[in-house]
């Protein structure tokens, strides 16, 4: 059949859509990119955010017309919004033929090789075990990129963020076996995959078996996985996201450190830079003890960069708690942010406060970050004209058919004119010339 997978939200959420995109090719199926030719649409969905949600509802709705040109068309929702909302998607959207949840997610192909011999309308949720080692699949789209990988280590949160549903809708915290990941990671760096990027809502909670405290100073088995993983040959660059700050102990700085194929590049989730929001978000530190993470990372490594997560309107949150949160992202100086507008979750524990910012603050906040950032983008990219950085040619450039784009270990993009005989997955010299808003152009340094 001519599958076409729609992926919303997460990179967790397009790891499961690839792997699922890899188990129904080794079926025999077919992957397309359009709608038009599908015999089934599969849309993977987000829950993070009310709007995450509206954006799925409204397009699956949308799928009616092709639908009632083409009755045997078989139409599923998967994923986040699948769990939260169950059956009652299915009384909801007529069209609809399935919805399965997170924990399920590996009987898609059964499912719909099923439902192609008889039809009947199904909603299938719950948590489930198996969906944890049958999920190792891997699909390459024919043009697509092949020196970038994903592994998904874990699955599920135990955390709790108050404001967040994800614990509601991925289940408890669970890590495969190292031996299973490492084997993953040899297979794809055998297939010419030269960077792969360790996936889990908290990847750094990897082998803790759900414990939320924050580990002795040397317990970390992130860090032994990361070591065993930079022995891989052929392997690069290991990237990971996301990981909650608490966990970057001595040992998992100290390992990072001592192995250069590990990226100088850490996502680490702010949320707020005040103390009294932190807490109402059960976030277990203060905006000291982060700051005391990003330096001990930044010592470790001065050229690491990073990146965060920041919710603006949180119920409650004061001009005094927002300017907390502006002053401490311009301080650390993150290269890139992602920046949230508070949305409340049913079912989260935030929610059962009233959502007290109103909707024209949480605007004003929003673009007060985003401006800010763009100058610290500007400046921070500026800084590096004249560098010459380590790139991983990932291929011809999208917008411009003459350059190649890759990324610095830093995770910036970078454009420059392809040197003779490059291929995908060469790790380049390349000396900066010219910094755009949010790209890097350079030229490869002649030695
Ligand atoms: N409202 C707004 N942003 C949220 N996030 C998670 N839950 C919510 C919510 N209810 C943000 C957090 C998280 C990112 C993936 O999404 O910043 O790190
Ligand atoms: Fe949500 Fe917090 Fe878990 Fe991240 S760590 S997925 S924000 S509960």
């Amino acid at each position: 059949m001519n599958i076409y997978i729609k992926t919303y939200g997460c990179q967790m959420n397009e790891r499961d859509s690839e792997a699922l995109a890899g188990m129904l090719c080794a079926r025999g199926h077919k992957i397309v990119p359009d709608e038009d030719s599908a015999d089934v649409m599969i849309f993977n969905t987000c829950s993070v955010r009310d709007q995450a949600e509206r954006k799925a509802v409204g397009k699956v709705s949308f799928m009616k017309k092709y639908k009632d040109r083409k009755p045997e068309l078989i139409i599923g929702v998967i994923g986040c919004m699948a769990e939260r909302r169950g059956e009652s998607l299915l009384e909801e959207i007529k069209h609809l033929d399935f919805v399965l949840g997170t924990g399920k997610l590996h009987t898609l192909p059964d499912l719909i090789e099923s439902l192609r011999e008889k039809r009947l309308r199904r909603a299938d949720t719950g948590p489930c075990n198996d969906v944890l080692t049958a999920m190792g699949a891997h699909y390459r789209p024919e043009g697509g990129s092949n020196v970038l990988g994903q592994i998904a280590i874990t699955r599920g949160c135990n955390r709790f963020c108050s404001y967040c549903i994800v614990p509601y809708v991925r289940g408890r915290e669970i890590s495969r076996e190292m031996e299973d990941i490492l084997a993953e990671a040899r297979m794809l760096a055998a297939d010419g995959v030269r960077e792969i990027l360790l996936l889990g809502q908290n990847v750094a909670a990897y082998g803790m078996n759900g414990e939320t405290a924050s580990p002795a100073p040397e317990y970390s088995p992130f860090a032994d996985l990361l070591a065993e993983m930079a022995k891989i040959d052929g392997l690069y660059r290991i990237r990971y996201t996301s990981p909650y700050p608490t966990y970057f102990n001595d040992k998992l700085i100290r390992t990072i450190a001592e192995n250069p194929k590990v990226c100088r590049n850490v996502h680490l989730p702010l949320q707020s830079g005040s103390d009294r929001i932190l807490k109402l978000m059960n976030r277990q530190y203060t905006a000291d003890l982060y700051r005391e993470i990003a330096g001990k990372l930044r010592r470790a490594m001065p050229d690491i960069t990073f990146s965060t997560d920041v919710i603006v309107g949180f119920p409650g949150e004061t001009e005094e708690d927002f300017r907390m949160t502006r002053d401490l992202m311009n301080e650390i100086g993150f290269d890139q942010s992602f920046i949230f507008k508070y949305s409340p979750r049913p079912g989260a524990k935030s929610a059962q406060e009233p959502d007290s910012v109103p909707q024209s603050v949480k605007e004003e906040r929003d673009q007060i970050l985003l401006a800010d950032l763009a100058e610290r983008t500007a400046k921070n990219m500026a800084a590096q004209v004249g560098t010459v950085q380590e790139v991983l040619a990932e291929g011809v450039s999208r917008r411009m058919a003459e350059r190649w784009t890759g990324r610095t270990g830093g995770n910036r993009m970078i454009h420059f004119p392809p040197p003779e005989g490059v291929r995908p997955g060469d790790l380049l010299q390349i000396r900066v010339k010219r910094a755009g808003n949010v790209t890097l152009y350079g030229e490869v340094e002649k030695d």
